[in-house]
């Protein structure tokens, strides 16, 4: 914690709506006290690393596909966090599920936000787009994101932040992760990082 920031780490697999939204929040002073130092993608075709590029953040591409197994995939993950001294890890559209053994050495330091009202449409299975079709198959009326602290159970660790969002009549999947989208997760997704990386430096003081 060099430059007397939080020092985090942003883990994605695919286009990165949500890391611009904590870049540009970094950049207008809602994240004021935590610094985006390292993004990490399992897929190297994603567009979050342009993201990343374009605005100067470092990036690594850590492949699955050729790790021999899930723990050589978390020990590299493990090993660039650590080597990088990164203090909260956020998992922004990362499409990967994390072992007890990986959520367990970073407790309440992993933050994740998934696309609907938790403990509605989650665990495992439930991700990107599916989530909003399970929603609109349901036939909820009100749907939003939330943002919580990553443990053992997929999408079960402490809330940090909700935000409900309308279901409106002619919604299609699509339609809808746009909405919840920017009327939930670009902004909740950046106040629990400021939140959860003030508390750290203040526990730190
Ligand atoms: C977001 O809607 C995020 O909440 C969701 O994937 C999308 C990624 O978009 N994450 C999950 O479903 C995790 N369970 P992005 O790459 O544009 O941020």
């Amino acid at each position: 914690m060099t430059s007397g920031k939080v020092k985090i780490a942003v883990l994605v697999s695919g286009g990165g709506t949500n890391l611009q939204a904590l870049i540009d929040a970094q950049k207008n002073g809602i994240i004021e006290h935590g610094e985006i130092c390292l993004v990490i993608s399992n897929n190297p075709d994603a567009y979050a690393l342009k993201r990343a590029e374009n605005n100067g953040i470092k990036t690594a591409v850590i492949n699955k596909k050729e790790c021999a197994d899930q723990n050589e995939f978390e020990n590299k993950i493990s090993s660039l966090i650590d080597s990088e001294g990164i203090d909260i890890i956020v998992l922004a559209g990362f499409m990967c599920i994390l072992s007890e053994k990986f959520t367990g050495r970073y407790p309440k330091r992993i933050i994740n936000v998934h696309p609907s009202l938790i403990p509605s449409f989650c665990g495992e299975g439930f991700y990107g787009l599916r989530v909003h079709r399970a929603a609109l198959e349901k036939g909820v009326k009100v749907t939003g994101a939330t943002v919580h602290f990553v443990n053992e159970i997929p999408d079960g660790g402490e809330i940090i932040m909700q935000k409900a969002v309308e279901i409106q009549d002619g919604d299609t999947p699509e339609i809808l992760q746009k909405r919840v989208m920017e009327q939930a997760e670009w902004i909740i997704l950046p106040a629990s990082v400021e939140k959860v990386s003030k508390n750290i430096l203040s526990e730190r003081e």
